[in-house]
């Protein structure tokens, strides 16, 4: 058992990846992104996998992988942004270092694209981007041990102030 030394939630676009590997850059640690183990362990991608087998089918290999990546991963570890919903995740998040990346749709956008290779923003990007965000920030906020926000500033410096404030 071990346990990662952060956890990122937040929303697609909020740089949970790019922030990530820069906050496991200046830990000397593993990054890990629970999208790339849903990837790796269904041999397909999380398109394909919404397409193919629904929503529910992704949401139950994604809790999985958090789970899973909770007690065995010591790095930093990234979340999809929808996983923090699940209650088992919610729950299982209980008692680790969780840091909420909170972003604007500028930025999530200018990061993003909005380029139709995430199933749940396919339509009406910004505005299904904005009621996914109105929908998730309570929990978000209510899970983080600590929220950053990322308004304006760069991965490197989002990342040199996680580490500081963990
Ligand atoms: C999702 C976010 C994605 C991915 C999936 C669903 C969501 O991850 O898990 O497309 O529900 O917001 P990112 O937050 O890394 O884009």
């Amino acid at each position: 058992m071990s346990r990662p030394q952060v956890v990122l939630i937040g929303p697609p676009g909020s740089g949970k990846t790019t922030t990530g590997r820069a906050v496991a850059e200046r830990l000397g640690v593993e990054f890990l992104d629970t999208d790339e183990m849903v990837e790796e362990s269904a041999g397909r991608s999380i398109s394909e996998i919404f397409v193919e087998d629904g929503e529910p089918a992704f949401r139950a290999l994604e809790a999985d992988a958090v789970i899973t990546a909770l007690s065995t991963h010591s790095g930093v570890l990234a979340l999809g942004g929808g996983a923090p919903m699940q209650a088992a995740v919610a729950q299982a998040l209980g008692g680790h270092t969780v840091v909420f990346l909170d972003v604007t749709i500028t930025d999530a956008a200018r990061r993003i694209g909005f380029d139709g290779t995430r199933p749940l923003l396919a339509v009406n990007p910004r505005a299904t981007w904005t009621r996914l965000m109105t929908q998730r920030r309570p929990t978000y906020e209510q899970l983080a041990t600590v929220s950053v926000d990322t308004a304006g500033r760069s991965a490197d410096e989002v990342a040199d102030d996680i580490v500081a404030r963990r």
